[in-house]
């Protein structure tokens, strides 16, 4: 090519020319730069790193790349906020992606969590409704609280996880000073069958720190990109970030008669019932050498797992076990796996055939099971699929039963009145209150009063009402 500033054209005043190949691939290259967004967490970054095991756990899982203490398994990690698009602040009050892909031996091990312990529903059902609330509008395309707390205050079980989002953990002061949860409740399996129910939490070794609403605030005026040049500063001057994993680990039997229902996402499994066990720790110590390729274009999937580690019975780990190969399918492609970030290490071994961008081919190998040509076996020891028992019952549409404890406020409540400190508990009230503020209709604000905060604790619901204005009775 001889100009990459000049088009071709019949003399220097003259038309351009169809001819002009090179103009025409960057024209048509340029419009098709973007692939479609996460539907939602579109704003993010990353890093790779590794996680290393620290204690034996070959007790509860058979998975290969926790089994031996001092192992080291590659890693990237992508963080995120969840309602803005690209280019909205980094600060902005929301919850934050902690998304985690293990390049094991037996294949990638996909764990897609937050920065909160718990979330806003409890049954796949009402997520895209959730998520709609947290965006924009369809007729002014603005963001609108009125809508947020109308979703909220008509879906009580989204009050422990909205008390975590008003208080200052909505604004981490970096991903670095963030804790990371698995949230939902996942089984290992041991060896010998034995099988647990177990909850991840990444403890972050920078130590927690949070904003301030000022802050947070204030900052969308200075870097709108912070927490993303933050991680990136960060490994560049080789101050690498770690977590330590810590596991919750519940008998197989004690599900059943558990106080709450330990596979409802809106609760926590209080630490004295089930204490933490360290692990393992996580450091991330490389950033990407190209965002697009290898942060865009990763795709995280719920239902990548390895043995030793499955679903369990919670309603949105199996409705997220769906929606993000579909998301990656959509987005990337169906061979969205051959993108390198996206790759396995371990070799993969299907009968999937072809698609847009297959990169990897079958050569002459069977595309067909069963064959007589030697083509790859299912195993059904090493991969057999995790499983539990499940009373026969009527197929139905109904809420999960609820266990002796489960009260969708007993739980924020006690997050109010015995963990947050008298500082905390003011910034809630001042955050909650600054957030009802702005153009919540009067009916809904009443709502969250009588009905929504009143019920986590009288006292919180009675601050709020006097700083609004209202005569609502808070209990
Ligand atoms: C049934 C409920 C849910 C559905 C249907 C759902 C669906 C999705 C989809 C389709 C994506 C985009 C994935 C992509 O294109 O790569 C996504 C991203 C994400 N989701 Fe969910 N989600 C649900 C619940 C949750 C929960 C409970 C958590 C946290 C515990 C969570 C954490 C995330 C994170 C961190 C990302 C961003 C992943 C990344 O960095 O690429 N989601 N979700």
């Amino acid at each position: 090519m001889s100009s990459d500033e000049h088009s071709l054209t019949v003399g220097p005043g003259g038309p351009n020319l169809l001819q002009d190949a090179y103009l025409i691939e960057k024209l048509a290259h340029f419009v098709r730069e973007p692939v479609p967004d996460r539907v939602y967490h579109v704003k993010g970054g990353g890093a790779f790193g590794y996680f290393e095991v620290t204690a034996d756990v070959s007790q509860w899982t058979k998975a290969a790349f926790l089994n031996q203490v001092g192992k080291r398994t590659p890693m990237l990690v992508r963080f995120s906020s969840v309602a803005g698009e690209e280019g909205y602040a980094d600060t902005d009050r929301d919850v934050r992606g902690f998304a985690l892909k293990f390049y094991t031996e037996e294949g990638n091990y996909d764990l897609v969590g937050n920065n909160t312990p718990v979330f806003f529903v409890r049954d796949p059902m009402k997520f895209p409704d959730f998520i709609h609330s947290q965006k924009r509008m369809p007729d002014s395309g603005l963001r609108s609280n009125n809508m947020q707390w109308d979703f909220w205050t008509l879906s009580p079980e989204s009050a422990h996880q909205v008390t975590i989002l008003m208080s200052d953990r909505g604004t981490p002061r970096t991903w670095r000073n963030m804790n990371g949860y698995s949230s939902d409740t996942y089984m290992w399996e041991n060896a010998g069958g034995e099988k647990f129910w177990v909850k991840y939490h990444f403890k972050t070794e920078q130590g927690i720190q949070n904003m301030t609403d000022a802050e947070a605030k204030a900052m969308f005026g200075q870097d709108l990109d912070y927490h993303r040049r933050d991680l990136r500063e960060a490994i560049d001057r080789e101050h690498y970030p770690s977590w330590r994993l810590e596991m919750q680990i519940m008998p197989y039997e004690d599900a059943a008669g558990y106080r709450f229902n330990p596979f409802d996402i809106t609760k926590v499994w209080p630490h004295k019932d089930y204490p933490t066990i360290p692990i393992g720790r996580m450091v991330l110590d490389r950033n990407p050498e190209n965002f697009f390729a290898q942060i865009v274009q990763a795709t995280f999937d719920v239902a990548n797992f390895v043995p030793g580690i499955g679903p369990s019975p919670d309603r949105m780990v199996l409705g997220r076990m769906f929606a993000y190969g579909d998301s990656a399918r959509y987005r990337i492609g169906p061979n969205y796996a051959q993108v390198p970030v996206n790759q396995p290490i371990s070799e993969v071994h299907n009968y999937n055939k072809d698609g847009p961008m297959r990169y990897f081919h079958s050569g002459d190998q069977p595309v067909y099971a069963p064959n007589s040509y030697g083509g790859p076996k299912a195993d059904p020891q090493r991969y057999r699929d995790p499983g539990w028992f499940v009373d026969a019952a009527e197929i139905m549409r109904t809420a999960y039963e609820a266990h002796r404890d489960d009260d969708d406020f007993v739980q924020p409540g006690t997050l109010y009145r015995q963990v947050m400190t008298p500082t905390d508990r003011d910034h809630l009230v001042g955050n909650i209150v600054w957030h009802l503020s702005q153009g919540v209709e009067r009916f809904i604000q009443e709502r969250a009063v009588k009905d929504y905060w009143a019920k986590v604790d009288s006292d919180l619901g009675a601050r709020i009402a006097h700083e609004l204005g209202l005569a609502v009775v808070a209990r």
